[in-house]
């Protein structure tokens, strides 16, 4: 099993992937997903023993996805009727991890060879289905439940849509339901002109394609849509911080190498600075 059918943005969701199946291993572990372990195991076996061998370079993805979970956990125990809508799933076992109860019906979204993928590394489950077109062809929204709350959930993936795709997805879900969350992150206007330089996109071949220093402002494109507290609009906007990519930074070259030269027992009861990109992460707008 290996990834090598995935091209451009589709392969971001390795590092990703690789970010969790880390974490796991750690004693004190933020998100504890044992499906990335595995999945990262199958994808490729020597994960953990390439250039940056055990280093929590992807750290910072650790911590949006636990902020991201904890928003999701929250709005399903208010709303245990629920359709999740997880856009550019990736490999992410958000569903696995959640494990929400029969009555709410999951679905899974990203492009074919990504959804080929799940099929192979992850298992089944009941009430929950894959579907496979680009998240911009919203014609997949006519194969979903409607007339029930949404939670829709967007990790990783907006910085890869024009601001466009993004208004035109958005107001698509917004007007297909009665009401519900929207879990988005986004990284800054900055991050995005520059990204033609960053390496990890470079070596993807895959670039922003936008950036938002408000994502805030985001919720003011539906009158149905609000980011704040006391709201009683229809929908809620969380939007994780501008900030989330600051786990390539975090990775820097001096803590790579300090991490990298431990041995293994010693970088199991490494504590990483965890908990403070958690407090950055869960910055929704609130
Ligand atoms: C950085 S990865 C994040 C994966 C996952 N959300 C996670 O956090 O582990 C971005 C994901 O978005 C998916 N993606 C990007 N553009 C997409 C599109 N237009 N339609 C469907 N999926 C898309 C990619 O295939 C990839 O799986």
């Amino acid at each position: 099993m290996q990834d090598g059918d995935l091209v451009g943005v589709q392969r971001t969701l390795t590092p990703v992937l690789r970010a969790k199946a880390l974490d796991n291993r750690l004693t004190d572990p933020i998100l504890g997903d044992e499906y990335a372990e595995l999945a990262m195991r199958r994808l490729d076996p020597a994960y953990d023993r390439r250039r940056f061998g055990t280093s929590q370079i992807g750290l910072a993805a650790v911590a949006r996805a636990k902020a991201h979970d904890d928003w999701a956990r929250g709005f399903l125990a208010d709303h245990p009727d629920a359709v999740v809508l997880h856009l550019g799933c990736g490999l992410d076992a958000r569903v696995y991890r959640i494990d929400p109860p029969a009555t709410v019906d999951w679905y899974d979204l990203d492009y074919p060879s990504v959804i080929a993928l799940r099929r192979e590394l992850l298992p089944p489950r009941e009430h929950y289905t894959l579907i496979e077109p680009s998240v911009t062809d919203l014609t997949w929204l006519e194969d979903v439940p409607r007339g029930r709350p949404v939670l829709m959930i967007a990790e990783g993936l907006l910085p890869y849509l024009t601001e466009t795709e993004i208004h035109e997805l958005l107001t698509g879900v917004v007007d297909a339901f009665p009401s519900g969350q929207i879990q988005v992150d986004t990284v800054s206007v900055g991050a995005w002109r520059t990204s033609k330089w960053d390496p990890v996109g470079r070596r993807y071949n895959a670039l922003f394609r936008s950036g938002f220093d408000n994502p805030a402002a985001l919720a003011d494109w539906h009158p149905r849509a609000s980011c704040g507290s006391g709201s009683d609009s229809d929908f809620g906007l969380g939007v994780g911080s501008r900030r989330l990519d600051a786990g390539r930074r975090l990775g820097g070259r001096r803590s790579r190498h300090a991490h990298a030269q431990r041995p293994l027992a010693s970088r199991r009861r490494h504590r990483p600075p965890a908990r403070a990109l958690l407090r950055s992460a869960g910055a929704r707008c609130e």
